[in-house]
C-alpha cells in the first residue's frame, strides 16, 4: 500500500484527494472515496464537500457491537458509497447493557419527532415497538419476493400483527464453546448432556487443566434471561405456556434447570461465584485467556478467540450446540438485532435506502466476518471466506434457525424485569422453586 499519509487538517494540496487515511484504505473504501470526494474523506481533510447540502441527512441509533471494526465504520462506508444520503450515527451502549439500550431508544421514539430515522432493535423489542406504533410497517418496501431471501423464522420474528415492522439483520443464538485440547484429554467426546458436561469439567479442574469448568452469565441482566430460557427449554420447560397466557416457569422442568445452574456454583463447583455478576464480556475474558474448559456465549466470541492479539486459545476452540438434560433436546436462545424505521420519520425514502444497504448480502457478509454476527440470509452461510474463518457458523446453521425465542409479547420489557429479578434471587439464595413460582405469579399478572 502506498501513500498512506495523514494530511494536516486545512491543508489544500493538489494531491489531497488521494491521501486517504489508513483506515479507509484498509476498509476498501478508497476507490469510492477517490471517485466521489465524499463527505468522510473531505471532512478528514478539513474542507467542506461542495454538495453536502444536497444530501438528505438521517440519523441511525444502534447499540454498538464489538468487532474488528465498529458500526460507525459501516455507517461511514454507506455514506461514502453514494452521494444522496448522509447518515448520522447515534451510538448507544453495547447489547449486553440491554436495558440501557432499550431505554435510550424508548426515550427517543416516544417523542414521536422522527429521530432517530432508523434504529436497530433487539428481537425482543419488536412486538413492543410495533404495538406502540413507533415502527413503520415495511411490507410495501420489502415485498414477498425480497423477504424470501431471509430465514423464514427471522421474517416471522420481524412480523407483528401481520405486518413486517422490522427488516432482518443478524441472528444470534446461545452456543457451547469448548476447548478441543481439554476435551481430547478428558474423554474425547464433546458432552451432550449437562450431567456429562459437569462431570468432565470437574475432572479437568481436578487435574489442574482448567481453573474454571464452565462459564455462563448470571448477572441480573437480559443475558441471564437468555441463559435461563435455553437451559429451561433443554429440559422440556418454558417461560410461558403454549397459549402465551400464563407462565410455567414455576414448573418442575424449569426449577430443575435453574437448580442445575445454582449447583454449578455451589455443588459441582464448575463455575466461579463470580458468574453471578458476569455478563458476556467478563465471562468471555477468562475463556479466551485460557482459564476455562467450557463456556456458554454468543457467536461474536469466535473471531476474538481466533485473534492472536486477544486470545491465548487460537485454534484450540470449537463450538457445539449447548448440552441438554437427559431426555431433553439442546436449545439455544434466539437473539439478534433487526432494523427498524421510525414511523414518524419524515425521510422515509432515505431511511429505506439505508436499511436496504445495511441488510444487503455485502453488508451482512461484512458483519459476519468482522463482528462474528450471523447473517439472516441463508445464502451467506455458504460464503467461502466465512466458512474458512468461522467454520462453526455453517455447521451450526440449524442452531441459529431453530433457536428458542424469549416470550413474544408487547409487554416484554416488564416480563424480563420480573424474570431477571427472580432468577437472580433464585441463584443467589438457592430458593429456586419459591423464587420461580413468584416469577410465574408476577408474569401471570403482566400477560394474563
Ligand atoms: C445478544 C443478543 C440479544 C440479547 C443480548 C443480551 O446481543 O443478540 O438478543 O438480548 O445479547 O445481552
Amino acid at each position: 500500500m502506498t501513500d498512506i499519509k495523514k494530511t494536516p487538517a486545512g491543508s489544500k494540496t493538489a494531491g489531497q484527494s488521494i491521501m486517504l487515511d489508513r483506515r479507509q484504505l484498509l476498509l476498501g473504501a478508497a476507490g469510492a472515496a477517490i471517485g466521489t470526494a465524499t463527505l468522510g474523506v473531505a471532512s478528514g481533510l478539513g474542507i467542506r464537500p461542495a454538495r453536502a447540502a444536497d444530501r438528505t441527512e438521517i440519523s441511525f441509533a444502534s447499540a454498538s457491537f464489538f468487532g474488528k471494526e465498529g458500526l460507525g465504520d459501516l455507517v461511514k462506508a454507506f455514506n461514502e458509497s453514494q452521494s444522496r444520503i448522509t447518515v448520522k450515527f447515534i451510538e448507544l451502549p453495547p447489547p449486553s447493557s440491554s436495558t440501557e439500550v432499550y431505554q435510550g431508544l424508548v426515550q427517543q421514539l416516544a417523542r414521536r419527532n422522527g429521530t432517530p430515522d432508523v434504529f436497530s432493535q433487539d428481537v425482543i423489542w419488536i412486538a413492543g415497538f410495533a404495538s406502540a406504533g413507533w415502527a413503520l410497517p415495511l411490507d410495501e418496501y420489502f415485498p414477498k419476493d425480497k423477504r424470501a431471501d431471509y430465514f423464514p423464522g427471522t421474517v416471522a420474528a420481524c412480523t407483528y400483527g401481520g405486518k413486517l415492522t422490522a427488516l432482518p439483520w443478524f441472528v444470534d443464538s446461545g452456543m457451547f464453546y469448548y476447548r478441543k485440547d481439554l476435551v481430547e484429554k478428558h474423554g474425547g467426546k464433546v458432552p451432550e448432556t449437562w450431567a456429562d458436561m459437569a462431570a468432565m469439567a470437574a475432572e479437568a479442574q481436578k487435574a489442574g487443566d482448567a481453573k474454571f469448568g464452565y462459564l455462563w452469565q448470571g448477572k441480573q441482566a437480559e443475558v441471564l434471561v437468555c441463559d435461563a430460557v435455553e437451559i429451561i427449554a433443554s429440559n422440556g420447560g418454558s417461560i410461558l405456556s403454549a397459549d402465551g397466557k400464563s407462565s410455567v416457569i414455576g414448573d418442575d422442568a424449569a426449577v430443575a434447570a435453574i437448580q442445575f445452574l445454582y449447583d454449578t456454583i455451589n455443588k459441582t463447583k464448575i463455575s466461579p461465584q463470580n458468574v453471578l455478576s458476569w455478563d458476556e464480556e467478563p465471562s468471555r475474558q477468562p475463556f479466551t485467556s485460557g482459564e476455562a474448559m467450557f463456556m456458554r456465549n454468543w457467536s461474536y466470541v469466535y473471531p476474538i478467540a481466533q485473534d492472536p492479539k486477544a486470545s491465548h486459545v487460537v485454534d484450540k476452540v470449537a463450538v457445539a450446540p449447548l448440552p441438554h438434560f437427559a431426555g431433553g433436546k439442546s436449545s439455544a436462545c434466539l437473539g439478534g438485532y433487526q432494523l427498524g424505521v421510525n414511523a414518524n420519520s419524515k425521510k422515509r425514502e432515505a431511511a429505506i435506502e439505508f436499511l436496504t444497504w445495511m441488510s444487503s448480502p455485502e453488508t451482512q457478509t461484512r458483519l459476519a466476518l468482522n463482528f462474528g454476527l450471523a447473517p439472516s440470509r441463508p445464502a451467506i452461510f455458504q460464503d467461502a471466506k466465512l466458512k474458512a474463518e468461522q467454520p462453526f457458523m455453517a455447521s451450526l446453521q440449524n442452531v441459529f434457525t431453530g433457536a428458542t425465542p424469549r416470550p413474544i409479547t408487547p409487554q416484554y420489557a416488564k416480563v424480563t424485569l420480573a424474570l431477571q429479578s427472580s432468577i437472580s434471587k433464585a441463584l443467589v439464595s438457592g430458593n429456586v422453586k419459591a423464587e420461580l413460582q413468584a416469577a410465574a405469579a408476577q408474569i401471570n399478572k403482566i400477560v394474563g
